[in-house]
């Protein structure tokens, strides 16, 4: 009997696994997108060495501001210093051009001390993306034990009563999480499968499970800020710092969400993950405010819409998500996930959005957004948005691939 309800399991499970094998090949790309795809990552890696010769030594590139001709750095420390090494990874896996290859290693080396750096919670971008990248196509043991020790720095962030990963440090927040946060989960994620210290998973699942609860709304947008009561862990208030509002839905701020817990559901195979993914897709993609070409507005809320900037950054991070997203559902939900993303490269790619080589300081894409109420950062480039348009970009090369 047990055997029987054994065997019954396994081949439900092997079915499982081939009905979704077959949804995913069966997920049809377009062999023009394709080529247009080739031709911006060709650009792509001539307009990188514009940067690579712009970018001055001992810092990282940042942004950039048109009407001096400057180019805006920053220090290691900086939650944004892995983007440019991180993307010159991308370029050189697709091109093996070694000039791209001798730079990132150059640059890798001065983030190396950051993987002790526990005054922030961005160690995963800033060593996911760049040392990760280096360690999947190098195979360099030494970035493995950086990667690990990054991993350990991150966790000390962690507070058990909270459940949650602490964002900030400054006044006047109390134990502030933001959304964006959930992007920093893989590091832990990929450190507990291989090191085999299940503190690891724990904390990352803890903090995604702590965000599902208290960062969404029943329409599954979410705040930018939670702050907690670190005595009882209760949630104190639910704000914004780069939004509109406390109760929009900042655009960047959604496309984290989602690329967060579609990679939750990478590494757990827990359907949970992939329903508040579905969930947040669902608010994105349905969204009335939501242009037809699919960059979305800075927030969803702007109140100046259909004027409001849009935020190329916030379309990248959604575009990469959407294909890996689409990969993990039926083909027919999968078909319009990859159609947004389609249609987001398409017009990324357009001259809207991708610079000509030479001009826009290096960078691939124009007119992101940093941070509105600061005042920073304001429809300028910025390295994420190339670093997530860039693996979207893979990504989409990879699946017409399988084909
Ligand atoms: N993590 C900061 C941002 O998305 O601007």
């Amino acid at each position: 009997m047990y055997l029987r309800l054994h065997l019954l399991l396994l081949s439900g499970l092997l079915i499982a696994g081939s009905v979704r094998a077959q949804k995913n090949n069966k997920l049809s790309t377009n062999p023009a997108l394709v080529r247009l795809i080739d031709g911006n990552l060709r650009q792509a890696v001539n307009q990188y060495k514009v940067l690579m010769s712009k970018t001055p030594a001992g810092v990282m590139p940042r942004s950039y501001t048109a009407g001096t001709d400057k180019l805006e750095t920053s220090d290691l420390g900086w939650w944004t210093s892995g983007f440019y090494t991180g993307t010159l990874f991308y370029l050189y896996q697709y091109s093996h051009d070694t000039s791209l290859l001798r730079e990132a290693k150059d640059r890798l080396n001065l983030l190396e001390k950051e993987q002790y750096n526990k005054g922030t919670h961005d160690l995963g971008f800033m060593m996911y993306c760049s040392y990760g990248n280096g360690l999947r196509l190098l195979g360099d043991t030494s970035y493995k034990r950086i990667l690990l020790t990054s991993a350990r720095s991150l966790s000390t962030r962690f507070n058990p009563v909270v459940g949650a990963i602490r964002s900030w440090d400054a006044k006047p927040w109390h134990y502030p999480v933001i959304i964006d946060n959930m992007m920093n989960l893989e590091l832990l994620l990929w450190a507990s499968q291989v090191s085999g210290d299940t503190s690891f998973l724990h904390i990352a699942l803890t903090h995604a499970n702590t965000t599902m609860r208290n960062h969404f709304r029943p329409d599954f947008s979410s705040y930018h800020v939670i702050d907690y009561d670190t005595a009882t862990g209760a949630v104190l208030a639910k704000k914004t710092a780069q939004g509109y509002a406390d109760s929009s839905a900042w655009a960047r701020g959604q496309s984290w969400g989602l690329y967060g817990y579609t990679v939750l559901y990478r590494y757990t195979h827990d359907t949970k993950y992939l329903e508040q993914a579905r969930h947040i897709a669902h608010f994105i993609l349905t969204n009335p405010h939501l242009p037809s070409d699919k960059i979305p507005y800075w927030d969803y809320n702007a109140p100046d819409i259909p004027k409001a900037l849009r935020d190329a950054s916030a379309a990248s991070v959604m575009a990469s998500a959407l294909i890996e997203l689409a990969r993990d559902v039926s083909v027919e939900e999968g078909t319009g996930y990859l159609e947004t993303a389609q249609q987001i490269l398409v017009n990324l790619s357009s001259n809207n959005y991708k610079a000509v080589v030479g001009s826009n300081g290096g960078f691939i894409l124009k007119h992101s957004v940093g941070n509105i109420p600061a005042h920073t950062e304001v429809d300028v480039p910025l390295t994420y948005a190339d670093y997530y348009f860039v693996e979207a970009m893979l990504r989409y090369k990879e699946l017409a691939k399988e084909k």
